[in-house]
């Protein structure tokens, strides 16, 4: 199966044999031609996607012998920057038609749960999932492929766009969370005291807007600067205020389902504080902790490869009039055309 992923600021395209087994994961990053903004802007994004995505395709095909050794095509549909999301999806369909091949098209958020799926030894069900990234900071109670429980998430901040958020402040550059790590090395993560939003142990919601408004006041009582190992312990407070209650939500959640084990999906997976911190919570509760490997957690089609290929498995086609969606929640996934 080839599968092209283009939902925000990444160009990628990969191949997935039976298994899902991994062959073959090419990403383009967009992130230098939107660093100078400070985010990512949509009309930026959709013109690189249509500058790149044929070579990125090519390059991902190249090794297994090009379209030829294809069954299948699947694009990520949503959700996501629809002009961006369009470019994917109208390359995967001219390819699929052109070739007579089943198309499908996959939710982006299931696609960051499925890159578990690459993995040798798969976590086992049921577990807890939780969706970390720049636009969803979710935790779901997933029995089984393809079910999705919604059991709590932000009211307000996406875990990504508070780190995002404070790095801006902080003129760290974007994507932030990246930079918010690399910033925290040498740091104190009890050196800054900041809010730990709705502790309570019997909501599963987060809230980072209170964190983002006390980073901010406090960088303006320094004049507006932070440097040095002011600047370290800084970040690695905020790392640590955010990675504090993801982790502690996430293991009650699991606790509170009779879940097995906690996944960890999105780009801030990618994060190593969060990484390990989960391990320890999780352990420390009798669970499994499972984190894809950091190169399948941030934007890939790797990921988007994995969930399509079970649902082709299943006998499931996508239509060829299904449109890209900005937003399209995870539990309300159609059941795609059975050809
Ligand atoms: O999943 P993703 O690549 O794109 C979306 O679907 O949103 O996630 C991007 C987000 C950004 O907010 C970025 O700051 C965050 O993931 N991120 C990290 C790390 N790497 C990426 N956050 C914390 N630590 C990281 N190492
Ligand atoms: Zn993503």
């Amino acid at each position: 199966m080839l599968a092209i992923e283009s939902s925000c600021d990444e160009t990628a395209a990969a191949v997935i044999d039976d298994g899902p087994r991994l062959v073959t994961n090419v990403v383009h990053s967009q992130v230098a031609s939107h660093a100078r903004f400070g985010g990512v802007v949509p009309e930026v994004a959709s013109r690189e996607h249509v500058g790149r995505i044929a070579d990125i395709v090519r390059s991902a095909l190249e090794p297994v012998g090009g379209l030829d050794s294809i069954d299948a095509v699947a694009a990520t549909g949503g959700p996501g920057l629809v002009g961006s999301l369009l470019v994917g999806m109208q390359f995967a369909k001219g390819l699929a038609m052109a070739r007579r091949l089943p198309y499908l098209v996959v939710n982006h958020l299931e696609g960051h749960l499925s890159a578990a799926l690459l993995a040798e030894q798969p976590p086992r069900y049921p577990y807890i999932a939780l969706v970390v990234s720049g636009g969803h900071t979710q935790l779901y109670h997933v029995p089984a492929f393809g079910h999705y429980l919604l059991v709590g998430g932000t009211r307000d901040d996406a875990a990504g766009e508070a780190f995002d958020k404070v790095a801006k402040i902080l003129g760290l550059g974007y994507p932030g969370g990246v930079r918010i790590e690399a910033t925290s090395a040498g740091g104190d993560p009890t050196a800054v005291r900041l809010p730990r939003a709705l502790p309570q142990k019997r909501s599963f919601d987060f809230s980072f807007s209170g964190l983002k408004t006390a980073a901010a006041e406090l960088i303006r009582s320094h004049g507006g600067r932070l440097e040095g190992q002011l600047l370290a312990d800084f970040c690695a407070s905020v790392q640590e205020a955010i990675v504090d209650i993801l982790t502690r939500k996430a293991v009650l959640a699991a606790q509170h389902v009779g879940a097995r084990g906690v996944v960890l999906a999105g780009g801030v997976a990618a994060n190593t504080r969060l990484r390990a911190l989960l391990d320890e919570r999780c352990r420390a509760a009798g669970l499994y902790s499972f984190a894809p490997p950091r190169a399948l957690c941030t934007d890939n089609a790797a990921m988007i490869g994995a969930a399509g290929w079970v649902r082709l498995r299943r006998g499931e086609r996508s239509a060829w009039d299904e449109s890209a969606r900005s937003r399209w929640p995870l539990g309300r996934i159609p059941l795609a055309v059975n050809a």
